[in-house]
């Protein structure tokens, strides 16, 4: 049996990338003219994917230092972060990383084992990430750096982290490319646009964009002749029940793929039995998910997932209240769950939206 050209667990690598350029080719410029750029999206909207593909196509004349600051939980957890972030390239260039690090006495690569030390024999957390970014600045006079930092919103999670990213490379953002990536829509916004904020208007804002028509037909024709089947005209209908959105364009393909013998055509009955597959697969999840909502919550999702308005006499038989309605609603935009479109309120997860379909009728 054929690798299914689908891949949908993940990231993808920057050689599984389909033929969808124009982001990836935006943000090498952006990084290139140092602009300092924010990549905002729903999770599994490819946004890491597009910037693993940015630092491929700069791998020749950049390093690229790559934080992630998923769920970060301490100041020693940043620090723990960017020791192994800058430890990843630290043999690349001369003077090597690992020699200008030796000259301000940082440990790099070693934090793991110093932070297991007893308390009186730790380092400084905060002082670690001041030297780490001072060796980064120290590495951007002898090669060109872009700093990726991945679900940045995770930055919330300790007190001051952000101002010190900002204090520290702020004299230096036309050395050190800096690009930002995160999945939860209220507070990468808040971090960018909120005066408060360290980063407060430091950074241009764009949406990473759903898969359009013409690129899911290119990357769905382009995996079924690889392997020796043909797509029909199948492209259509995973746009319709996906939205383009890129994680579930990508499983859809993969379950319509399974279903197609090498040598077949895909047909719109393939379809239909590969979007069950996809519910099954997923429903466990769908329910813990679900569950998971306030009950407010899980009626303005049923509302919306049935295109019912939030305010009118039916959401109030159901039993929630105009105050409840809005509250819910806003919650649920920024968590990420729906989104505004136009006038239109979504639901950004079609899995999510076909599940309450079927569940609720
Ligand atoms: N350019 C793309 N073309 C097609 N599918 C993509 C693309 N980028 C991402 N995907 C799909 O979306 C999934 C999630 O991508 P990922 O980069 O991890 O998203 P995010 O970082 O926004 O959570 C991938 O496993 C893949 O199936
Ligand atoms: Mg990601």
């Amino acid at each position: 049996m054929d690798v299914s050209p689908f891949p949908h667990h993940g990231p993808l690598e920057p050689g599984q990338l389909p033929a969808q350029t124009d982001l990836v080719d935006d943000l090498v410029q952006r990084v290139t003219e140092r602009r300092v750029t924010a990549l905002l999206g729903p999770r599994r909207y490819g946004k890491t994917t597009a910037l693993r593909a940015v630092a491929d196509r700069l791998d020749d004349t950049t390093t690229t230092v790559w934080l992630d600051l998923y769920a970060l939980a301490s100041w020693s957890d940043l620090a723990d972060r960017l020791d192994r972030s800058l430890a990843a390239i630290g043999g690349a260039g001369s003077p090597s990383l690992h020699e200008l690090a030796a000259r301000i006495n940082l440990p790099l690569g070693l934090l793991a084992i110093e932070l297991r030390k007893p308390a009186d024999q730790r380092p400084d957390p905060i002082l670690l990430v001041q030297a780490q970014l001072d060796l980064l600045i120290e590495a951007s006079r002898t090669r060109s750096i872009v700093l990726v930092i991945d679900e940045f919103s995770g930055v919330v999670g300790v007190e001051g982290a952000a101002a010190k990213l900002r204090t520290g490379l702020q004299h230096h953002f036309q050395e050190i490319g800096l690009l930002f990536a995160g999945s939860e829509p209220s507070t990468m916004q808040m971090l960018f646009t909120d005066r408060a904020e360290p980063f407060y208007a430091q950074a241009d804002l764009i949406e990473a964009p759903a898969l359009d028509l013409a690129t899911i037909d290119s990357l769905v024709r382009g995996g079924f002749d690889d392997t020796g089947r043909s797509a029909g005209s199948i492209a259509a209908s995973i746009a319709e029940f996906t939205g383009g959105h890129p994680h579930r364009v990508m499983e859809l393909a993969d379950a319509i793929w399974r279903r197609v013998e090498e040598g077949g055509t895909a047909s719109e009955a393939d379809v239909a039995l590969a979007i069950s597959d996809v519910m099954a697969a997923t429903d466990a999840g769908m329910e813990r998910l679900f569950s998971s909502f306030r009950s407010a919550e899980q009626l303005v999702l049923r509302l919306v997932a049935q295109g019912e308005t939030l305010f009118g006499a039916y959401a109030g038989s159901m039993g929630l209240s105009n105050g409840g309605a809005q509250h819910a609603r806003a919650a649920l935009v920024d968590r990420g769950h729906i989104r505004r479109v136009g006038s239109r309120i979504e639901i950004v997860d079609p899995v999510v939206a076909e599940w309450i379909r079927r569940r609720f009728g």
